[in-house]
């Protein structure tokens, strides 16, 4: 028979080496490597060895349409694609505090479905008062507070749920593995146990999952693989908004966003992110600017402030939340070069308000626009937004989508947009706002500033 056998696995990233190291040589993390101790398979685990398949050409495969449950919940629907798929495994990530269980348990009170609520964090007196705080009843919501997979596969056939939810994978743990929950191998091999489940009885299961301190899933990278969804709940905790983003989604688009503001009651749904993202001011500040941006298929109007001020030391600080710092270098430079700005020797700050972060090009445009307002000490328009990315050499470049953009931007009464001279608009008499399109970002300049 087969022996037991010690491996050190890295909590990081998952590698396996024979002995203990101080950094691992996989993802150059420090003090990561565990010891443990993985059981030879015994014939009781046989987890997930399943009938042999034989293949099939791809015509004959049967299938159903995506069968889903649909919540009341607006916004988690559309970071899911639609609702939630049947038999579909979905991770949500995110940092202690956030409100991955408040999200969680709220869904699981919203409709009638019929769910195993699993915590492994919390009592269920604290699940209880969670519950009357959210101030919603679903008569059929189990609460099973539990740390043993078996336990809760037993229970979860007890029970029969329309979806089951796991908080979190990490106080999770198996008998087949004798490593402590939270443990690479524990991790891995509950989500695959986990996963096996919602295959064979077409229940989705939500699991929760920890995440470490550069942002990254707890536990082995592999679990992001495995699961069919990662959904990261990101925001500030200082701030009231929070974004579910869908970071992978076999079932839908990438990149979609949910926002919520956490309340005393609460997530609430914010349907009209745009109204909000921007401040209401009477007088208009230099240093803003509006940029029409997309959040996957979602259009959204954010405000981006910036601050130039003298350096005073030697190396000027480039600074900001929700932005890259390398693009902002980047446009630095651009403004530098092409527009012969001395910002070499200013400090610039970025923020984009509401906490928001944005990976979209077309945010490049509000930047120069409000590192530029800031710069002149002179307020842009306030009824003006932006949509565009700039490139390495000045010009004004063509973005995605430009005229659900533009839709969004009339839809808030603004009454004009500037945009890249090579984005194609079909019918331009159709929108009832005014269209400018440059090519270089010396015209933008002279445009706005005279
Ligand atoms: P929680 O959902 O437990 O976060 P996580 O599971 O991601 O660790 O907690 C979210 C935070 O939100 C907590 O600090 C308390 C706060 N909160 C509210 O502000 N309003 C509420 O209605 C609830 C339930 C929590
Ligand atoms: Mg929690």
């Amino acid at each position: 028979m087969a022996k037991d056998k010690k491996v050190f696995v890295c909590r990081n990233c998952g590698a396996n080496y024979a002995k203990s190291l101080g950094k691992c040589n996989s993802c150059g993390e420090w003090n990561t490597i565990d010891e443990e101790v993985v059981r030879a398979p015994s014939k009781t685990v046989q987890a997930y060895q399943t009938q042999a398949r034989i293949a099939m050409p791809v015509q004959d495969v049967l299938y159903k349409n995506d069968e889903r449950l649909v919540f009341t919940d607006q916004e988690i629907n559309r970071v899911l694609g639609g609702g939630l798929v049947t038999g579909s495994v979905v991770l949500l990530g995110g940092e202690p505090g956030i409100g991955k269980s408040t999200l969680l348990l709220q869904l699981a009170l919203q409709n009638n479905f019929k769910i195993l609520y699993v915590s492994g964090e919390e009592s269920e007196a604290q699940v209880k008062m969670r519950a009357e705080r959210l101030g919603r009843k679903n008569d059929n919501c189990y609460v099973l507070t539990e740390t043993s997979l078996e336990n809760i596969i037993d229970q979860f056939n007890d029970i029969d749920p329309q979806i089951l939810i796991i908080d979190s994978i990490q106080t999770l743990y198996t008998n087949i593995l004798e490593s402590s929950p939270g443990s690479v191998s524990q991790v891995r091999e509950c989500a695959a146990a986990l996963i096996k489940l919602a295959k064979e009885t077409q229940v989705p299961v939500f699991i929760v999952g920890h995440i470490t301190k550069d942002g990254m899933i707890a536990g082995p990278k592999v679990l992001e693989h495995m699961v069919d969804t990662v959904l990261h709940f990101e925001g500030d905790r200082h701030h009231t908004y929070r974004m579910v983003r869908s970071v992978k989604n076999r079932f839908g688009g990438a990149n979609e966003l949910g926002i919520y503001e956490m309340q005393g009651i609460g997530l609430r749904e914010v349907s009209n992110p745009s109204e909000i993202l921007i401040s209401q001011k009477d007088d208009h500040l230099g240093g803003i600017a509006i940029c029409a941006s997309m959040e996957g298929m979602r259009p959204l109007l954010i405000e981006v402030q910036a601050l130039v001020s003298s350096a005073v030391y030697g190396t000027p600080q480039r600074n900001g939340t929700g932005f890259d710092m390398r693009r902002l270098n980047m446009l630095l430079a651009v403004l530098e070069k092409r527009c012969g700005f001395r910002l070499a020797a200013h400090d610039v700050f970025i923020n984009i308000a509401g906490g928001i972060r944005t990976e979209d090009p077309a945010i490049d445009l509000a930047i120069v626009g409000a590192i530029l307002s800031s710069y002149q000490t002179l307020a842009l328009p306030s009824k003006t937004t932006f949509a565009a990315e700039v490139g390495l050499s000045g010009e004004i470049r063509a973005v995605s989508r430009v005229e659900q953009r533009i839709q969004e931007a009339e839809k808030l009464g603004f009454e004009e947009i500037v945009i890249s001279k090579f984005n194609k608009i079909g019918d331009l008499k159709k929108h009832n706002i005014k269209i400018n399109t440059f090519g270089k970002i010396e015209e933008v300049f002279s445009y706005l500033f005279g």
